[in-house]
């Protein structure tokens, strides 16, 4: 079974990243790695700290001449800004009066800041501030981007997009498939997959930078063909939409996730919510609909997954909101970290859904090598389909 751990701070020397249990043999794409990269730096509304940072990933163990060995990869992304905090940011030399220089005394309201600080004992919340920053979703989009380069292999395919930015909504063709999607978001900056609205959520974002404000969202991850029965009824930690649930909420700033209809669920009839069962001799088992987002009972049914996020706006402040300094207690506003008005939090999403859908599938069948999990995978849902 897959497993991964990441380190490094936002203005470290660099992010590491270490992930276990893919299957020797599968041809890595660095490219496709490197552009899931730049999809999380890109888009309207970012700040200036994406103009420093290139993102490319560095890979320096469990892959020879481009193919995974099997062992664990070792994954590397530099940080361009410690350039500019090498000393501040020094993980070895001893503190001095300079290199404690630009310490955080004013936590900000929806940021780690005050509580990380209480927590682990900190009186510079810079400690808190640099690993809590979603710099380290830079790592898990390099492993999400990996874990989807093996899903396609087993020809399940993902995107995560935005449906609403602030209170925009897209009015998104929810029957649109993953390449459609995919085509649509393309085409503008935003990951939208109706252009429309464009040019009024352009407005939009300027307008709240403008006002020192920010803005929050909803993403929505579709996930196809992949083969029913992934998770498990039998326990209350084995169930697959808990556990991608808590992937999800596990990105900085998410604040609620659907799957399927979702919290409107809640408010219809059973007879509208219950998707039909069918079969036909050549697709085998499928439903009519797809409200419950591709699960039945904490496992996967051969429906699309559908898993929605809603992130709250931005933290940080340019318009700083009302703060007590840690040090002389005294009211103040919050400090202000470089900081964006909106972000492109979807490709990070699609990521984690990719390494849980990949954490679920080595779990069920033998990962060790990419030619015999293919097998395995495609034998299972012949298995399925003559059920
Ligand atoms: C891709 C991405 C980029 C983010 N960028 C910022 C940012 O520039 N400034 C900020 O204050 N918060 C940013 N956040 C959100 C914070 O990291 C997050 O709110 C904070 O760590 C507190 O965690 P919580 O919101 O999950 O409670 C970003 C989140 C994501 C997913």
């Amino acid at each position: 079974m897959i497993n991964y751990v990441t380190a490094g701070e936002s203005h470290g020397p660099q992010l590491t990243g270490v992930l276990t249990g893919i299957p020797a043999g599968l041809q890595l794409d660095i490219d496709a790695i490197n552009t899931g990269l730049a999809a999380r730096q890109g888009g309207f509304g970012r700040g200036n700290r994406q103009q420093i940072e290139h993102d490319t990933v560095q890979i320096t163990g469990g892959v020879r001449h481009g193919v995974t060995l099997g062992s664990p990869i070792a994954l590397t992304i530099m940080n361009r800004d410690h350039a500019h905090w090498a000393a501040i940011m020094d993980p070895v030399s001893p503190a001095t009066a300079t290199n404690t220089l630009r310490q955080v005394t004013r936590p900000r309201p929806g940021h780690a800041d005050l509580v990380g600080g209480m927590k682990y004992g900190h009186r510079d919340l810079r400690n808190v501030l640099e690993r809590s920053s979603a710099r380290e979703t830079a790592m898990r989009v390099a492993i999400g981007q990996i874990c989807k380069q093996l899903l396609a292999q087993l020809d399940i395919h993902l995107v995560g997009y935005v449906q609403q930015i602030g209170p925009k909504q897209v009015t998104a063709d929810l029957t649109l498939s993953v390449d459609q999607l995919q085509a649509q978001i393309a085409q503008n900056d935003l990951r939208l997959p109706d252009a429309a609205l464009v040019p009024e959520i352009h407005e939009l974002i300027t307008a709240t930078k403008k006002a020192g404000d920010t803005l929050g969202g909803v993403i929505r991850v579709v996930a196809e063909n992949v083969p029913a029965g992934l998770g498990s009824y039998t326990n209350w930690d084995t169930k697959l939409d808990g556990q991608l649930a808590a992937a999800v909420m596990g990105v900085n700033a998410m604040k609620g996730v659907e799957i399927g209809d979702g919290f409107a669920a809640a408010s219809h009839y059973g007879s509208q919510v219950m998707d039909e069962i069918s079969w036909d001799e050549h697709a085998g088992w499928s439903r009519l609909t797809n409200h419950l987002g591709g699960f039945e009972g904490g496992m996967t049914n051969g429906m699309p997954i559908v898993v929605k996020a809603a992130m709250k706006p931005i933290p940080t402040l340019y318009k700083p909101l009302q703060s007590v300094d840690i040090a002389t207690k005294v009211s103040q506003k919050a400090s202000v970290e470089r900081s964006d008005t909106t972000v492109p939090a979807s490709i990070v999403v699609e990521s984690v859904v990719a390494i849980e859908l990949t954490r679920a599938l080595t779990a069920t069948f033998d990962g060790s090598n990419l030619a015999r999990f293919q097998q395995t995978v495609t034998a299972y849902r012949e298995e399925l389909r003559q059920y």
